[in-house]
């Protein structure tokens, strides 16, 4: 079987006997284990939601559970809470308030331990400082920053004062960070003289002057000094943190009570076409959805240790670092660096340390481990831990295997949580005390949630056929629209059935009702577990002044699961070169990210392309995939196709 999209051929039928059905001794303490919570929440959805919702702190309590105008949804109608009150006042006001929230490790090895009180001192402090530079409710403030406890303060900050923030990831180039900044009209930068990252400092102050240099809707920055690495500050736009909180004494600014529809925070990740598109999630569904998965899903006791290994620069972080943990009033460990710094063991020396009972980090990674050897995990006692989570591409059946003997023993459930950015939470995974898991399945839908797969007609497919897997009934954590794009939203996600979410991933299911995901069928790269769009960096090879035209694809990776693999045609004059190879690379470094950067670069006279002009990419994915040509018949010629595929195979011999 194989599914084929717009992206051509994703995956090959796999046959996967194993089962692993809950341990007994998880099961009988499993927050979820009652197997009727699938059936009572498909009988009644919303009733469902809303006892999820019930668990919140509301300042008005909620009077309808969904108005659902497809594709316009709005959730918990009539309430009126806060999120960073959920997030850490109310627990202040109980003995959790000297609960550790968040355990913190910077990668040289200091330590910070700030407890749920302490949580509400410093976001009172950082929300003081916000407002006095002006940040009113609904105005929006750009965040950029390493891996430390301030990430956190200031997005609770934030949403204290009801201003949506959108958190750009630290490896970002300025560029990126512009084109963000600029479509959600920040008016506040939010920024470090640098982190930590295999021992180097990552300058951040640096690309925030780039980024806001010239026009910007930037009107003032505030610094944390993390690394004490020399930077810049420009007189009467940039600030210190510390200095700017310390001026504030001990403040209380109240929770700025917001309706459940307000903004929370706008998020930006890459599409199909164009440039990156700004997610928009708001209150009350968002902290029901992601406190909800996060308590069933992760079995969150009051006494665990969870660590999720993600960059809060991502959807995980924000929903299972920040928002899903923190209402749950759950201990967080947080990591600024690398895992293989300053040994390869750093996550198991972390595991051991701190006792960690529960781990989420994502098949990369996990392959990574793999490679690196069994040696490492096994200097370390991770006797702590009780269940394991991956997320962010699908997994391949021998890693986790590997995942379940090397880092859980043996004894650890694992939950392969299928979600995205625009889902807000975790949509198909396994519920730890309930489902016998099955090596490369992100196994049922959560309980309410509807998934079906679809054929390009609409109708489902049987068993065990691909399709294109979509979401039939809103929940409370989806996506509300793209910031400041209706009209995308709904032709992006929309359009192809109309009343149904497309998740722009094929998958299948098998006849146990397990769904297993095949990857994206659209122009979308998954780079060790990162979204990146081909046209973005298409777009980002075209700028370089030696390009003509560029097609950009996706290769299986050993490690990173997809590589990136760019076929440029050059203008008159430019000769093709491994020195130019090496500044294209460096191009795409530059105007995206690092994480972005070609594995191969191949010179062409000529790109195929269809008689209406389009580059066949499928026909480069077979090139490059070493598969035998398929349809070609659209092509205007053909020739061009028999040369670039020579020419694919004297490189790679
Ligand atoms: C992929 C990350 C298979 C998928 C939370 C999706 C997965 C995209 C899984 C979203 C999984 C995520 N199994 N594929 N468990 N989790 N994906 O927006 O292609 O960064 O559409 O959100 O990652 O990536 P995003």
């Amino acid at each position: 079987m194989t599914v084929t999209g717009e992206a051509g051929t994703i995956s090959a039928l796999l046959k996967e006997e194993r089962r692993y059905p809950p341990p007994p001794e998880f099961a009988a303490q499993a927050n979820a284990n009652d197997p009727a919570i699938y059936a009572r929440a498909e009988a009644d959805p919303e009733g469902f939601w809303a006892e999820q919702a019930a668990r919140l702190d509301w300042f008005t309590p909620f009077q309808q559970v969904l108005e659902w105008k497809p594709p316009y949804a709005k959730w918990f109608l009539g309430g009126t809470l806060n999120a960073t009150y959920n997030c850490v006042d109310r627990h202040a006001k109980t003995w959790r308030r000297n609960k550790a929230a968040i355990i913190w490790e910077g990668e040289p090895g200091d330590e910070r331990v700030l407890t749920y009180g302490d949580l509400l001192r410093e976001v009172n402090r950082a929300a003081a400082a916000l407002k006095r530079l002006g940040v009113k409710k609904g105005d929006r403030v750009a965040i950029y920053m390493p891996m430390i406890p301030e990430l956190p303060i200031a997005m609770l900050a934030c949403a204290r004062l009801g201003a949506p923030f959108t958190v750009v990831f630290g490896g970002f180039s300025p560029d990126a960070l512009r084109e963000r900044i600029a479509d959600s009209a920040a008016k506040v930068a939010i920024t470090a003289d640098g982190g930590y990252r295999r021992g180097n400092v990552v300058g951040l102050k640096a690309n925030v002057d780039a980024a806001i240099s010239g026009e910007t809707t930037i009107e003032k920055v505030l610094v944390v000094r993390r690394t004490g690495a020399p930077i810049q500050m420009q007189e009467g736009r940039d600030l210190w943190w510390h200095e700017a909180l310390d001026a504030e004494g001990y403040p209380r600014v109240p929770c700025e009570p917001v309706d459940s529809e307000h903004p929370l925070y706008i998020l930006y990740t890459s599409g199909t076409t164009g440039k990156p598109k700004g997610v928009l999630h708001t209150t009350a569904g968002y902290l029901v959805g992601t406190s909800a998965t996060h308590r069933l899903i992760f079995d969150i006791k009051e006494e665990d240790v969870y660590w999720c290994t993600a960059d809060i620069g991502w959807v995980t972080g924000h929903s299972y670092i920040v928002f899903g943990p923190m209402v749950n009033g759950a201990t967080n460990i947080m990591y600024e660096g690398a895992p293989d710094w300053p040994d390869k063991d750093r996550f198991w020396a972390l595991v051991e340390k701190y006792r960690i009972t529960i781990l989420y980090t994502a098949p990369t990674a996990i392959r990574s481990f793999m490679r690196w050897g069994t040696e490492y995990p096994a200097r370390h006692d991770m006797s702590s831990l009780r269940l394991l989570g991956t997320v962010g591409e699908p997994i391949n059946p021998e890693a986790w295997v590997w995942y379940w003997e090397h880092i859980g023993g043996g004894r650890c459930p694992i939950v392969d949580t299928w979600w995205q950015t625009e889902t807000g939470q975790i949509m198909i995974s396994p519920l730890p005390g309930l489902t016998t898991t099955v090596p490369g399945s992100a196994t049922k839908p959560f309980p309410g949630v509807k998934a079906e797969i679809l054929d390009e007609a609409g109708n489902p497919v049987p068993d065990n056929t691909g399709g294109n897997l979509v979401l039939s009934r809103p929940w409370p954590a989806m996506m509300r629209t793209i910031w400041g794009d209706d009209e995308r939203y709904v032709r992006q996600y929309w359009s192809k059935y109309p009343g149904k979410y497309l998740t722009g991933d094929g998958a299948r299911r098998d006849e146990d009702g397990n769904f297993w995901l095949l990857g994206r069928v659209d122009d979308v790269l998954n780079v060790a577990g990162h979204r990146l769009g081909t046209m973005e960096i298409e777009s980002a090879l075209v700028s370089h002044p030696a390009v003509a035209e560029a097609a950009v694809i996706g290769i299986s990776h050993e490690i990173k699961g997809q590589g990136v693999a760019a076929f440029v045609t050059l203008r008159a004059g430019a000769t093709p070169s491994d020195q130019l190879k090496e500044e294209l690379r460096e191009q795409v470094a530059k105007v995206i990210s690092p994480i972005a950067r070609p594995d191969k670069i191949f010179f062409t006279a000529e790109l195929p392309k269809t008689r209406s002009a389009k580059i066949m990419r499928r026909l480069l994915r077979d090139i490059a995939e070493g598969r035998a040509l398929g349809d070609t018949t659209t092509l205007t010629d053909p020739a061009v196709l028999a040369e670039l595929k020579k020419r694919y195979e004297e490189k790679e011999s």
